[in-house]
């Protein structure tokens, strides 16, 4: 069975990383990986830590590119690898266009295609975006759905998927934390390691396209009042490279001293950070799943979250992008013990750390 993995940005190769590994256990499983590279160096960060070669890299990223640039690289470059490799599947992860151009693209060769992390949904087509709809396109193409938790194959049920081509094998994304987190863990970073837990650290990252402009500026507002009210908070920021993320950033955080910007974190330090800090505020779809699992409350920055199990079980709280509510938000977490002390419980509503497994004997029972 000759199984292509396509990928392309850092979640991606983050929560593909343990399946890749689990296949390179079983020496009658061929594999082969092809990334688009519609991230540079974070996805790069990522494959070196795992220690990934990829077979092919379409290379695609540049500067800004648009939507369309990325579909249609994508598109292009698969073709050709598609014709010269003919895999038995394809196997796509989450919601990014890489996502959605590579499974466009083995339908267009009639090669089957799995879909890992399926049925996730916001109920928004426009929030996430365009991720939202990036899912539901791959679902409609999909010939397996791989749904991390019963919430999400409920999604596909309702949706009139056929139950038989539904597994439920948790998120991949916890078997990759229970490769990296170390509570011995010490950062390479100098900064890092100064820093005391102790204290209240708040790890916040931002990067979603419905959140560029005015939405970005209210949260690093609210941040900025806090900090400034607050001489015993620290705020550490983990820069996406996009630069509309980063001139934002700049603009309200460079003369404050307790905000760390500081460049994307590869995935060791990042996922030991997330075990060291306080809590978490972030618009990331992957870190609302790592934070609850390592027992981290996470406000969430959005209007819309395809994550309900972790707001189901109370580690996680949507609180929007809006300044007051975001300002509001983030002091009760600090003021307020015992709302802390029920949130920061740790729970795996996104799985056990087997799910690479599970995948691996689906693939082999079902081609
Ligand atoms: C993409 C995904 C999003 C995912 C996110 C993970 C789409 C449409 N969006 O969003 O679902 O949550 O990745 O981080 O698929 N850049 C670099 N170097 C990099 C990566 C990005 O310089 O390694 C800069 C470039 O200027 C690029 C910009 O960031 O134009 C945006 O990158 P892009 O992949 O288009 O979108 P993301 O916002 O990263
Ligand atoms: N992450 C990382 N370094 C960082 C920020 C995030 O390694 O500086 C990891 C994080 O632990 C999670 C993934 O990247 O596994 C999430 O990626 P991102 O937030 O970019 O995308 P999303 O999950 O929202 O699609």
């Amino acid at each position: 069975m000759k199984i292509l993995f396509v990928f392309g940005t850092r979640p991606e190769a983050i929560k593909m990383a343990p399946l890749i590994k689990e296949i390179e256990r079983h020496k009658e499983l061929s594999r082969l990986i092809c990334v688009t590279g519609q991230h540079r160096e974070m996805l790069d960060q990522v494959l070196q830590i795992f220690n990934i070669k990829p077979d092919y890299d379409l290379n695609i990223f540049k500067k800004g590119q648009s939507l369309t640039d990325i579909t249609s690289s994508s598109l292009r470059g698969l073709e050709e690898v598609l014709n010269q490799e003919k895999p038995d599947i394809l196997l796509v992860q989450g919601d990014t266009t890489t996502v959605f151009a590579a499974a466009l693209s083995a339908f267009y060769k009639n090669i089957k295609i799995g879909h890992v992390e399926a049925g996730l949904r916001s109920g928004n087509i426009y929030s996430p975006y365009p991720e939202e709809a990036n899912r539901k396109l791959v679902s409609v193409l999909a010939n397996y759905h791989f749904a991390p938790t019963i919430n999400n194959k409920n999604n596909l049920l309702r949706e009139g998927y056929d139950e038989k081509n539904i597994f439920v094998t948790g998120n991949t994304v916890i078997d990759a934390l229970n490769y990296t987190v170390k509570d011995s863990f010490t950062f390479g970073e100098d900064l890092l390691n100064k820093i005391d837990y102790n204290k209240n650290v708040i790890l916040l990252t931002s990067h979603r396209r419905e959140n560029w402009g005015e939405p970005m500026e209210e949260i690093f507002s609210a941040f900025r009042d806090i900090i400034k009210e607050r001489e015993d908070v620290e705020v550490i920021f983990p820069m996406h490279l996009n630069p509309l993320v980063r001139e934002r950033a700049y603009k309200y955080f460079k003369d404050l001293d307790r905000v760390h910007l500081i460049e994307p974190l590869s995935y060791l330090p990042f996922s030991n950070l997330i075990n060291k800090v306080k809590f978490i505020v972030t618009d990331s779809g992957g870190v609302q799943e790592e934070a609850p699992a390592l027992g981290k409350p996470v406000l969430v920055v959005r209007n819309e979250t395809e994550r309900k199990e972790g707001i189901e079980a109370g580690t996680a709280k949507l609180i929007g992008t809006k300044k007051e509510n975001v300002y509001k938000n983030v002091l009760e977490l600090l003021n307020n013990k015992s709302l802390y002390d029920k949130m920061a419980k740790a729970i795996n509503p996104y799985g056990d750390g087997q799910a690479a497994k599970r995948i691996v004997k689906i693939l082999q029972e079902n081609l």
